[in-house]
């Protein structure tokens, strides 16, 4: 898909993944919407690229209909990146016993699966009211599962939760929003040299990217940014769940 001329969103745009792919988007010509919380990231990376920064929760659905716009407005909306999530480590029962909070469950779930809802509803309905391109292709969403939405760890019942449900909306989104020219893929990446790792030690990220089966180094933004570029680009992927992970299968702990 060509996206000069085209506009693009990505949430969590400030950050890790997001910030690499608005950086690749931008850079293949399509005028870029960095959605995120964190106003100075969101207006820093989108001055970067002579984007628009849109300051703003995706758990609010208002604000996602307000991103969806600024984008719609600019040009046609032909690309939405979900990138905006975060974990949660919390066994189901603890050492004294006590149960998972569920306020927690519950914030990561509205965070990483109704955040991906709202923006990918409204973005699939800018979508089908743009003209279609070649072949009447319309658009492309790519979300941002994990690899524990299949190789769940110890203390990752709330996180791996809401990647499943990333992964499970996957084909019934391309489904449903085949009638209209738009395709759906999720990316699910292993570990990722993000501001989320780039916390710990130099030691243990050494550790974990030892880890991963080959290459043994934690993958790039850029090599996700990568992948977002590549499935924009390839008309025939679709419906997908794409692992990008050095081919890692995460242990129990
Ligand atoms: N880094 C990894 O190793 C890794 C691995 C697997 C999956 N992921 C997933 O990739 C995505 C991006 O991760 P990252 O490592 O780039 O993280 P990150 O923390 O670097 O970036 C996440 C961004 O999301 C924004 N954000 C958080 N809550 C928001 C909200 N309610 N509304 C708007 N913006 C919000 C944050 O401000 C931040 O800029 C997440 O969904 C994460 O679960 C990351």
């Amino acid at each position: 898909m060509e996206l000069t001329n085209s506009s693009a969103i990505v949430t969590g745009g400030a950050s890790g993944l997001g910030a690499a792919t608005v950086r690749a988007l931008a850079e293949r010509g399509a005028r870029v919407v960095v959605f995120d919380r964190n106003e100075s990231g969101a207006k820093q990376v989108a001055a970067e690229v002579d984007g628009h920064a849109h300051v703003g929760d995706v758990t609010d659905p208002e604000d996602c209909q307000r991103a969806v716009d600024a984008a719609a407005e600019a040009a046609p909306l032909r690309v939405a990146v979900n990138c905006a999530g975060t974990g949660w480590a919390e066994r189901v029962i603890n050492r004294e016993g006590k149960p998972h909070d569920l306020r927690a469950f519950e914030f990561i779930m509205r965070l990483n699966v109704i955040g991906t809802f709202n923006v990918m509803t409204r973005a699939a309905a800018a979508m089908a009211r743009t003209e279609p391109l070649e072949d009447g292709e319309r658009g492309v969403i790519v979300n941002t599962a994990s690899v524990a939405a299949f190789d769940g760890q110890i203390g990752q019942l709330a996180y791996s939760a809401s990647k499943g449900a990333v992964v499970g909306m996957t084909l019934p989104a391309a489904r449903d929003l085949s009638v209209v020219g738009i395709r759906v893929l999720t990316i699910a990446p292993g570990l990722f040299d993000t501001p989320l790792l780039a916390t710990l030690p130099e030691e243990q990220r050494r550790a974990l990217g030892a880890s991963v089966l080959f290459p043994k180094v934690l993958g790039r933004p850029a090599q996700y940014a990568q992948l977002v570029v590549d499935i924009v680009g390839n008309r025939y992927l679709n419906a997908e769940v794409i692992r990008l992970d050095g081919g890692i299968r995460m242990p129990p702990r």
